[in-house]
């Protein structure tokens, strides 16, 4: 039997941790599978997926800037794709369809669940930021009940347009209710170059859990804004991260990982 095959497209993919994580979700299961990284040159993602499915891959995981690609170019979308209008995981069925399924949603959700024990049914979320990772999570953060989900954003008119599509809420930056939030998710791309959004610290005074979907070594420039305006805890996206690729491998694989231990090793730097 040949090895199963599985990769992450990206571009850049030098830097990702989803080989050496997928590789200790194989060791629990006691499997051997590959799983690579690949290069996608811009515009030519469709190729790229096309040679690795054709020559055997099983599935792969989809980072930026591809997600709206793959989902563009999958036989099929989960209702979470389409919604999001990008995929993060690619499956060959046994037909040799490729189907399209987006975890990212379901990661940010099992992570607020799981590793911070916060309940988000009932909850009043603010999230923050309508690209691309905001609109890729609306739809499970709905799905859990929450008593409200305001979306705001710099650029206001794109907080609106998403806020229809879903059914949320929307707010300006400056119209943020003091004290107005139980959860803060920070989905904004300023965040990877420590850039925190133009928000009061007021709005942050009952907040029980600061989210960014953006991780480094040390706690980001979100995180520290929200903690010292009042916030009682904080997180990174690195638990995302691992809940994501273990949403992706059952998919892939019908095993659940567990998913402590991996986040631990990425925590301590010894994958
Ligand atoms: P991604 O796919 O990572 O979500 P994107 O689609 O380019 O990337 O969206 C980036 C998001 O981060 C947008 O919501 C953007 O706000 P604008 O719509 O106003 O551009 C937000 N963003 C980026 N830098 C920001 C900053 N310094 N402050 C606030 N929001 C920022």
């Amino acid at each position: 039997m040949p090895v199963p095959r599985y990769a992450v497209f990206g571009n850049p993919i030098a830097h990702s941790r989803s080989p050496a994580i997928h590789q200790m979700f194989a060791a629990q299961e006691g499997a051997a599978i590959e799983y690579e990284r690949i290069l996608a040159e811009p515009g030519r993602f469709a190729e790229s997926a096309a040679a690795f499915f054709a020559a055997g891959g099983l599935g792969a995981n989809v980072t930026v800037p591809f997600k709206t690609d793959a989902c563009a170019w999958a036989d099929s979308l989960s209702a979470r794709a389409r919604a999001a209008g990008a995929a993060n995981t690619l499956i060959k069925q046994p037909n040799g369809q490729i189907h399209a399924d987006n975890t990212d949603g379901l990661g940010l959700v099992a992570d607020i669940r799981r590793h911070f024990q916060v309940a988000l049914a009932g909850k009043r979320i603010l999230l923050i930021g309508a690209g691309g990772a905001a609109r890729g999570v609306i739809l499970p953060l709905l799905e859990c009940r929450p008593a409200s989900l305001t979306i705001a954003n710099r650029t206001a008119a794109k907080a609106r347009e998403l806020a229809e599509t879903f059914g949320a809420s929307a707010a300006e930056f400056a119209e943020l209710p003091a004290a107005g939030f139980d959860i803060a998710i920070n989905a904004t791309s300023g965040s990877l170059s420590g850039q925190v959004p133009a928000i009061a610290a007021k709005v942050f005074t009952q907040c029980e859990l600061a989210y960014d979907m953006a991780y480094g070594r040390e706690p980001t420039a979100f995180m520290r804004f929200a903690q010292n305006a009042g916030a009682q805890r904080s997180a990174d996206g690195l638990g995302m991260l691992v809940e994501q690729a273990a949403e992706s491998y059952r998919l892939w694989r019908g095993f659940s990982p567990n998913t402590a231990p991996v986040l631990a090793a990425l925590r301590a730097g010894e994958i």
